[in-house]
């Protein structure tokens, strides 16, 4: 039986529910309970509006009119102008006829079709597997086509709250190294343009700072305009997004993180990124803003019994050691996969 391709209207909601229908169970069947499911209202505002940074284009496979197989190009507008993100999931029931393969072939063409040479794709399995992901399906599939396993990552989670005592003892470890910076949390968008510049020239080396292992990315381009229209996102997805800058005596943000509250999806909270800028590292920073901000979710009582997610490259012994003592444990592997064409 063949596959019916078709890309997914975004006001089609029956066609962009089964998409996301598609996208949850095959994540389910790999990750188990560390699945972190998107929502449809999400879904939805990702689809419908258009951002500068991203176009995203989603893509439906069917069998007898039933989606069986659903695909993603994400590409990026205005930096890694080489690249595209390429994500295929097909239901269990349906695996190991093509349909994975022909679908890829069709996301693959759209990169093509947008002069994309460096495609990116992401597969994740249970924490119980291998490291290298050797005999998962994401994996094996991909090297099927071509694609390079280039780094393992891990995912941990911890339920919130997270013990007052620890973060008080964290707090107090890097308030002694890291007098001399102001912190400084919110939450929803920045409280000015200048802050938010200031932010994104930090933030926007996070995807080359933390460890990449034999991946080639890009800093990500410093837009604010971009960035404005991304809390626009946020906001209409019913997101809340708590954030913590450290600002050193001139003014520069030296390190940084983000925290992800959605209401659409009441059992997680997401930590995004972290980072502490070259020039000022080892004064803590890191586990400073990290603090700061869990306080500040934590203060607002709206998130206890919710498991707080996150990600590290499994070689990112420092990050990971700080996770560990605020009680994060593995739950799950991903791979971060590439393949070259020309
Ligand atoms: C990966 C995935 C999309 C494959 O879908 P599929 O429809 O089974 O893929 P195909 O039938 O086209 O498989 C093509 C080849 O890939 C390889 N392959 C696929 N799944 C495999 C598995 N579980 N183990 C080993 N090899 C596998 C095989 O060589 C297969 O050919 P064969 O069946 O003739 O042996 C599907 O398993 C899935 O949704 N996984 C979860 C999401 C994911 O990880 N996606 C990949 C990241 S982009």
């Amino acid at each position: 039986m063949s596959l019916q391709i078709e890309v997914v209207d975004p006001y089609d909601d029956d066609a962009l529910a089964a998409w996301l229908h598609v996208v949850n169970v095959a994540d389910e069947f790999e990750r188990g309970d560390a699945t972190t499911f998107w929502t449809f209202p999400e879904i939805q505002v990702v689809a419908r509006n258009p951002r500068k940074s991203l176009k995203e284009v989603h893509v439906n496979g069917s069998v007898d009119g039933v989606v069986v197989a659903a695909g993603q190009v994400r590409l990026p507008q205005l930096d890694n102008l080489s690249a595209a993100d390429v994500e295929v999931s097909v239901l269990p029931e349906h695996r190991r006829r093509g349909y994975g393969s022909a679908l890829l072939e069709f996301c693959e063409g759209i990169a093509k079709e947008h002069g994309r040479t460096r495609l990116d794709a992401m597969t994740a399995w249970k924490y119980d597997g291998p490291a290298d992901g050797a005999g998962t399906s994401g994996v094996e599939f991909g090297k099927v086509h071509g694609y390079v396993f280039g780094l393992g990552d891990v995912q941990r989670e911890v339920t919130l709250p997270v013990d007052d005592a620890v973060l008080a003892e964290l707090e107090a470890e890097a308030a002694e190294r890291a007098s001399g910076y102001e912190l400084r949390t919110w939450t929803g968008p920045f409280p000015d343009d200048d802050l938010l510049l200031r932010y994104l020239e930090l933030s926007s080396k996070l995807i080359t700072e933390a460890p990449t292992g034999d991946l080639d990315y890009e800093d990500e381009a410093v837009d604010v305009e971009a960035h404005r229209i991304h809390e626009e996102v946020f906001a209409k997805q019913a997101r809340t997004i708590f954030t913590t800058v450290a600002l050193a005596p001139d003014g520069a943000v030296a390190a940084y993180t983000d925290l992800m509250a959605p209401s659409h999806d009441t059992t997680h909270v997401y930590q995004w990124g972290t980072l502490a800028s070259r020039e000022h590292r080892g004064h803590r920073l890191g586990l400073a803003v990290k603090v700061a901000n869990l306080r500040a979710l934590q203060a607002t009582g709206q998130y206890d019994g919710r498991r707080l997610v996150t990600w590290n490259a499994e070689v990112n012994d420092h990050m990971i050691a700080i996770n560990e003592r605020m009680g994060f444990r593995p739950t799950a592997r991903a791979g971060e996969l590439q393949k070259k064409i020309s």
